[in-house]
């Protein structure tokens, strides 16, 4: 468990996240079918990891993480995107998502599909407009694009979906689906949040050290949502569970076992903290986060 201490925090940079998320100007016309499906899953409730994590690498780097603020809701907006396409019947077919029906099954799959694009491209929109200077707007924008797309979450995605049911899936395959559907997304959160915080401080370049960090988070988040796929419930996790073995998906407990799972989330644990070291002690909330990812029921 989190201390209570750090639980307060995660409270508090959700509640940030949500706010904005809210009020964004870019989604307050709530008359369009297209922007309801959009409103619906964006602000469904989500533990919002990934801007959270924007907010305390920016703070790390001794940055405003109000001045990140912009970011962390670009991240969530690609990630809802990511799960409104992921449960589509072309893809994991699945019907519960954040403990209510899949945008899908509450609007239909064409307005779905819809609503995915325009959350991704609104991403974009907000670090164009929001992000400063020029020069750091930019570095985000490329930050996201490759994350995101063919040489990240998609590419990964696509992996996941043609390994499916197939029996001869090696660790190297599995690492490399993870490290681009899930793993891609989370470091370049991290990577976005020093990359603004270290603008602000000018200090010496946290990135490569904070992206060491992210690959052990990205690695340690996907193979808990694989366990709890396996061991946990719908009630818990708001998403349906044993999807993977019904799927044939290429999976860490999967080919490991439960056993081998938990070992490599250790593993990737203590990796993790070793990287966050040279930081010392403005990067402890980065290691709580992480403990907590290794901890996390939901
Ligand atoms: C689920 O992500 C999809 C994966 C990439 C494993 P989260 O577990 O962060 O989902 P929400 O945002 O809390 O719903
Ligand atoms: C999803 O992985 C990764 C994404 C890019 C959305 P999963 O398919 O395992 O995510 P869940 O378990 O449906 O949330
Ligand atoms: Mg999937
Ligand atoms: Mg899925
Ligand atoms: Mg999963």
């Amino acid at each position: 468990m989190p201390s209570a201490e750090f639980q307060l925090v995660l409270e508090s940079l959700r509640n940030e996240v949500n706010d904005s998320l809210e009020k964004c100007e870019y989604l307050q016309d709530t008359s369009s079918r297209l922007f309801q499906a959009m409103r619906y899953s964006l602000l469904a409730p989500g533990k919002r990891f990934r801007p959270i994590l924007v907010q305390l690498s920016c703070e790390a780097c001794a940055g405003n993480r109000m001045l990140s603020l912009p970011a962390a809701a670009a991240v969530e907006m690609v990630h809802a995107y990511s799960l409104i396409h992921d449960d589509l019947p072309a893809m994991d077919n699945d019907d519960l998502r954040r403990g209510r029906p899949t945008c899908h099954k509450q609007f239909d799959e064409a307005t779905a599909l819809l609503a995915g694009n325009g959350l991704l491209t609104l991403a974009f929109k907000m670090l164009g407009e929001h992000i400063t200077p020029e020069d750091v707007s930019q570095q985000c924008v490329i930050e996201l694009a490759d994350a995101a797309g063919v040489f990240g979450m998609v590419g990964g995605q696509m992996d996941d979906i043609l390994q499916e049911g197939k029996t001869e899936g090696t660790l190297e395959q599995l690492q490399s689906i993870h490290a681009r559907k899930t793993g891609a997304l989370i470091s370049a959160s991290c990577r976005i949040g020093a990359i603004i915080g270290r603008t602000i401080s000018y200090h010496s370049d946290p990135v490569a050290q904070l992206t060491k960090y992210a690959e052990q988070l990205g690695l340690a988040f996907q193979i808990s949502d694989d366990l709890l796929d396996v061991q946990s419930d719908a009630a818990t996790l708001g998403k349906n569970t044993q999807k993977d073995a019904a799927k044939g998906k290429l999976t860490y407990p999967g080919l490991l076992g439960i056993e081998g799972a938990r070992k490599e989330l250790q593993l990737a644990h203590e990796r993790g903290m070793e990287a966050l070291k040279p930081m010392g002690a403005s990067a402890q909330r980065l290691g709580e986060l992480l403990t907590y990812v290794v901890e996390r029921d939901r």
